[in-house]
């Protein structure tokens, strides 16, 4: 059976500031993906939605009562984002799935088939961090490696606190000591683990690993099962 990796990434990692970036990130993930493929490796791709969830959400947050309705709009973002990956990859000739699968089921068994599946958002009630907890749990995957734009989790909030101490390694635990466990976030809002994901985690006793995407070694040092930069949780 092959090893299967499954990767949350950030939708802000999409939308570097600088078109130049952009393309590099583009450029470098692809050539990862490639290079996994080419050693026999299963890859989940679970993009979140950033910019067209929040700017989606916004535009009727404050006409829209139920949170729900706000959540399948964010999800909708997250797809556009998957569908990005999706098509670029499957222009360069990867084998990646011909859909963007809408549940965590139909993903595992795309992943049956395909060396590379990329997804977004399932259903309300929690963002693309629990998908991809789920996908890992499913495909036995080591680890989740939580790809986002931060290099590590914090004690507190680093953009509000200049005392904000950053963990190398730290257990389930003491994350949702920091984060919540199993508390919904508000549509569009973010957290640097969503708390439904902490509890998928602890549900499904898998590790996860925490870092910059920004950085394409980092994650591909992760996926490797080699030290890096970043944080390691521990089930
Ligand atoms: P994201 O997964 O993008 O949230 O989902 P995020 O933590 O803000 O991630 P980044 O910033 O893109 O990395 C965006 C919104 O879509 C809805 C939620 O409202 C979430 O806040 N969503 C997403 C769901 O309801 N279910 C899902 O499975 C995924």
């Amino acid at each position: 059976m092959s090893i299967s990796h499954v990767v949350a990434l950030g939708g802000s990692l999409l939308r570097p500031e600088e078109a130049q970036q952009r393309s590099r990130w583009f450029g470098l993930l692809r050539q990862m993906v490639v290079h996994l493929e080419g050693n026999g490796r299963r890859l989940g791709l679970v993009v979140g939605g950033g910019l067209p969830a929040r700017e989606g959400i916004g535009l009727v947050k404050d006409l829209i009562e139920d949170r729900h309705r706000l959540d399948e709009i964010g999800i909708a973002g997250t797809r556009l984002n998957a569908t990005v990956l999706q098509q670029l990859l499957q222009s360069i000739g990867c084998d990646v799935a011909p859909v963007v699968p809408t549940s965590v089921e139909q993903a595992r068994s795309l992943m049956d088939r395909h060396n590379v599946v990329v997804m977004g958002g399932t259903v309300p009630g929690h963002t693309t961090d629990t998908v991809a907890v789920k996908l890992a749990a499913a495909v036995q995957a080591r680890h989740c490696i939580i790809a986002t734009n931060v290099a590590y989790v914090h004690s507190k909030d680093p953009r509000y606190h200049d005392d904000a101490e950053p963990f190398v390694s730290m257990t389930l635990d003491e994350l949702g000591a920091i984060t919540g466990v199993g508390v919904p976030l508000d549509p569009g809002a973010s957290a640097v683990v969503d708390p439904m994901a902490v509890e998928a985690a602890m549900d499904a006793s898998l590790d996860l690993a925490v870092l910059d995407g920004r950085d394409i070694a980092r994650l591909e040092a992760a996926i490797d099962g080699q030290p890096f930069e970043g944080t390691l949780i521990r089930a």
